[in-house]
């Protein structure tokens, strides 16, 4: 392609989709911030449970809870993240997954599969959404009474973040999460999406009354976020040791706000 041509994208994830794994998830830092997350996701749903996933990628998560006896339909609004679930799904024989390419905003289309026992959304997926109280108040119908929902997203102040950018005299990028406006974040050339980076009490404030919030934690506290990869692996007794201190204070109030990632687990209230 010359170099004056930006390619089109329908969906501004379908850009990574192909690189995606190998850049995050086969990662070191990927890896590790996502079995923080699967602790909560083995303990949250029984198995047999029917959960929903939104923006599911290419359906690591999905292919997990699969593995623990889950009947999973993940979505994701990026075709080209479900092409690459589907070869996972595939290829790990996940028959209790099902996969479709749809965004959050039209989850309601989705009402003759529910009633669900749960719903996930993992690793930033939840920062894209446009409008969180219309996905709450969509997927509240979707549940069932006392559902539990995880939400993992991209946490309103990573100390890692600041420390790393201002470090690299990179003002903007390293208070970007403080923009009250949302972010543009750029994936490709071409590929850009809205985030937004809302706080725990304003998250909750935006759930309720559909939802209660039951407990948080930080994912990626002294786990840096990925971008920080290269950078790390050349320390990899220091990765082992983040590893094990995010284990130990992940929900340490005061200090989980710091981390890369924020894990809510909500209930569904009857309203
Ligand atoms: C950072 S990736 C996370 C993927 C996956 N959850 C994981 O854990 O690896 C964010 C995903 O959210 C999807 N996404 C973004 N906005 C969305 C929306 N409005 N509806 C559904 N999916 C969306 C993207 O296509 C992308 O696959």
């Amino acid at each position: 392609m010359a170099a004056s041509q930006t390619p089109i994208y329908a969906a501004p994830f379908d850009a990574i989709a192909a690189d995606y794994d190998k850049v995050f998830t086969y990662s070191n830092i990927g890896q590790a911030q996502r079995l923080s997350v699967w602790r909560e996701l083995k303990k949250a749903f029984p198995t047999g449970s029917r959960v929903l996933e939104l923006g599911c990628g290419t359906g690591v998560d999905a292919c997990f809870l699969a593995e623990q006896g889950l009947n999973v339909i993940a979505c994701d609004s990026s075709k080209e993240m479900i092409r690459v679930a589907e070869r996972r799904v595939r290829d790990s024989a996940a028959e209790k997954v099902k996969l479709r390419v749809l965004t959050a905003e039209n989850i309601s289309t989705l009402s003759d599969q529910g009633p669900f026992d749960g719903a996930v959304s993992n690793f930033g997926a939840p920062n894209c959404f446009e409008d969180l109280k219309q996905f709450a108040v969509d997927l509240s119908t979707l549940l069932k009474p006392k559902a539990t929902v995880l939400l993992c997203l991209m946490g309103p102040f990573c100390m890692w973040e600041v420390v790393w950018y201002l470090s690299h005299r990179q003002l903007q990028k390293a208070f970007r999460r403080q923009r009250r406006a949302g972010v543009n974040g750029r994936l490709a050339p071409g590929a850009a999406i809205r985030m937004h980076y809302p706080g725990v009490l304003s998250l909750a404030r935006t759930f309720a009354p559909e939802f209660r919030l039951v407990s948080w934690k930080g994912v990626g506290l002294f786990v840096p976020p990925s971008y920080v990869e290269s950078w790390i692996t050349r320390f990899p007794k220091f990765l082992q040791f983040a590893f094990r201190m995010d284990r130990l204070l992940d929900g340490c109030p005061g200090i989980r706000v710091l981390s890369d990632h924020i894990l809510l687990k909500f209930q569904r209230e009857d309203v």
